[in-house]
């Protein structure tokens, strides 16, 4: 059966533009998306990426962009840290949750962070004892839960592995990410019931991409299973640097959209989200990714 309400995390600001090529997106276009998102109600924003300016220079300002913005009451504005230097700079900005990312596929986490999946995990130990000494959550993701660029079909099992571990590490949350959006709903539903043996259902989040199209149907398929905690992207903005061909998250506007007719509360404003949309892909020199966007059109 269906959640009577859903907490959306809001991507666009780091999954969306970390993915932005050639010019560096200035900082204070990316503070006033994280204000204008966070005006329009969404109470969870994955604001920057505290990686390495060399594997990702559009999350360079990670530091500037999380002292910069205004705070506000009752959101959350969280930062990926993939190691222990991510984690000071995060901390020494205030950040009051990170989020460290795994992948269950081999290949894929060589290419993203460089280290095999068991390395990665034996990174974070650290880094999620000085985030319990700091007192900063931690969130935890797994790539490639539907499939790699790199090794193709992934086994459920291994997606169950990967998330199970991260739980045992402390992270309160598991988000599983599709990354290059090739998952179908019945692939979808059998990958989440394995996972869910192994991590209750109310600490998993759907992080779905939409490459193939099939993000929204997907989505209903865990709704239906029991997600409550949907990952999505003002705009349908972003896509991998380390998956050639990958588009954006689901956007939020479409997925806002699904949510109202199902009668599911987010307390978000659908119209405030096209705007904000409209708003930074035209500072991006394009025209927004959500089909609820173009249905509907700025205010
Ligand atoms: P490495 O090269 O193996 O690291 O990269 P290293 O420890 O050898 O350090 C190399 C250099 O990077 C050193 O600088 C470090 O100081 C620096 P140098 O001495 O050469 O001048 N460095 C850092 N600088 C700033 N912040 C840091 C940091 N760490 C090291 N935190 C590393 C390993 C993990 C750092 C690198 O591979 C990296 O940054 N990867 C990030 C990749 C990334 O951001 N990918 C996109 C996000 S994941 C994603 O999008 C998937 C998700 O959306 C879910 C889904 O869709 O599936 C979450
Ligand atoms: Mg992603």
């Amino acid at each position: 059966s269906l959640p009577d309400s859903v907490r959306l995390f809001e991507m666009s600001p780091r999954d969306g533009l970390q993915n932005e090529s050639g010019t560096l997106v200035p900082t204070a276009t990316k503070i006033s998306l994280i204000e204008r998102l966070a005006d329009a109600g969404m109470t969870h924003i994955e604001a920057a990426s505290f990686v390495s300016p060399k594997w990702v220079p559009q999350m360079g300002d990670a530091s500037d962009v999380m002292t910069g913005i205004r705070r506000k009451e009752g959101v959350v504005y969280s930062a990926l840290t993939p190691n222990l230097k991510g984690l000071e700079g995060a901390i020494a900005a205030n950040v009051e949750e990170v989020a460290v990312f795994a992948a269950a596929s081999e290949a894929f986490s060589q290419k993203n962070i460089n280290c095999s999946i068991a390395e990665s995990l034996q990174r974070f130990e650290p880094v999620m004892a000085r985030a319990s000494e700091a007192g900063v959550r931690v969130r935890g993701y797994v790539s490639c839960v539907l499939g790699c660029p790199y090794e193709g079909d992934i086994e459920p099992e291994r997606v169950a592995e990967v998330a199970k571990a991260l739980l045992d590490l402390g992270c309160y949350e598991i988000s599983l990410g599709d990354t290059i959006g090739v998952g179908t709903p019945l692939k979808a539903k059998r990958m989440l019931e394995a996972v869910n043996r192994q991590v209750p259902m109310g600490q998993l989040a759907a992080h779905f991409h939409d490459t193939y199209g099939q993000a929204l149907a997907n989505l209903y398929a865990v709704l239906e299973e029991g997600i409550s905690v949907i990952d999505a992207s003002t705009a349908g903005l972003g896509g991998c640097p380390y998956a050639k061909g990958a588009s954006g998250n689901v956007a939020t506007e479409d997925v806002l959209y699904l949510l109202e007719g199902l009668g599911i509360n987010t307390g978000i404003d659908l119209q405030a989200v096209i705007d904000t949309g409209y708003w930074i892909t035209a500072e991006l020199g394009r025209t927004p990714g959500s089909r609820v966007a173009q249905a509907k059109g700025p205010c």
